[in-house]
């Protein structure tokens, strides 16, 4: 998210909007006409990999997948490298998904066609970011935003690339985890060093009344190194029915999904739920970005 300044973000959000009758199928495209997007997630993905090529086939793109790791050259130990290399001629775009952090930067350096970051470890997943800011707007507002961002913030990418978008717009930030899942220090020094106002507290009871948004996140069970420290935070934070008797009439509940516990089905039915249609929007926020990418759209 890094690369991209509140103007060109909005320009994103822009485009998107007018995709979205595409994205719901009321309206055909063929922006992508002869396009190949091919799509490398060596991670698995629901929401990111499907809506990828939602979006590529709704713009009349075609969509090439690795699919399983299992089933491809990685397996014969085939490096990055190399796969990045030969998949880029054979498409016009390349979404990359990866477990180890920074692994998007690296596979940039051997493309020929641009990539783009599907999630790469634990520090950015930047296409959720723009979804999330896309939900935002259209079910809430982004100025004047008092946002909580609650659960596993340690390790949950979605919230650290979240963080910088939302600072552009000078959003008011409270973040709510256990103390073995606190934001990175370097993302809270860096947002007070912007004037951001930042609260840490490890309880939703004690700020749930005083939000327009709460971004839920999954406790990331694949990226502790101890199993028994997963043991201990994994029920820590839990949004209810009950707790939302709290919240003012017109708060959002935001969550990347998958969820596994943290918020209980009986939130589902209430005007706070926000997550389903949020996986929607990832449909015109990846056809925005794809077109906008490929040049499409300028
Ligand atoms: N939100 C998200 O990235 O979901 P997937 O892991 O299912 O792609």
């Amino acid at each position: 998210m890094k690369d991209f300044s509140r103007e060109e973000i909005d320009y994103v959000l822009d485009t998107a909007e007018k995709l979205e009758p595409v994205a719901r199928g009321e309206k055909r495209s063929r922006l992508l006409d002869g396009k190949i997007v091919s799509l490398l997630f060596f991670e698995p993905s629901t929401r990111t990999r499907l809506s990828f090529e939602v979006a590529a086939r709704r713009l009349g793109g075609q969509v090439l997948n690795l699919g399983s790791v299992e089933a491809s050259s990685v397996m014969k130990g085939e490096n990055l490298a190399d796969t990045i290399r030969v998949i880029s001629k054979y498409s016009d775009l390349i979404v990359l998904r990866h477990p180890l952090d920074g692994s998007a930067r690296m596979a940039a350096e051997f493309t020929s066609v641009p990539l783009i970051n599907g999630g790469d470890g634990s520090i950015n997943h930047p296409t959720q970011t723009f979804l999330d800011l896309y939900t935002i707007r259209r079910e809430s507002h982004l100025e004047g935003l008092k946002i909580a961002m609650a659960g596993d913030l340690k390790y949950g990418r979605t919230v650290h690339s979240l963080c910088h978008a939302l600072s552009l717009y000078g959003a008011e930030m409270t973040f709510v985890s256990p103390p073995e899942l606190r934001m990175p220090s370097e993302i809270v020094r860096v947002l007070r060093k912007q004037n951001i106002r930042v609260k840490e507290t490890e309880s939703l009871e004690e700020i749930i009344g005083d939000i327009d948004v709460l971004y839920m996140t999954r406790v990331q069970k694949e990226r502790f190194p101890d199993p028994v420290e997963y043991e201990k935070v994994k029920n820590k934070l839990k949004v209810t029915g009950d707790l939302l008797k709290a919240a003012a009439p017109g708060l959002k509940v935001l969550h990347p999904l998958p969820r596994v516990n943290e918020i209980s089905p009986d939130v589902d039915e209430t005007p706070h739920a926000c997550y389903f249609e949020q996986a929607f929007y990832g449909v015109p926020i990846r056809m925005a970005l794809l077109a906008l990418t490929i040049g499409v759209i300028e």
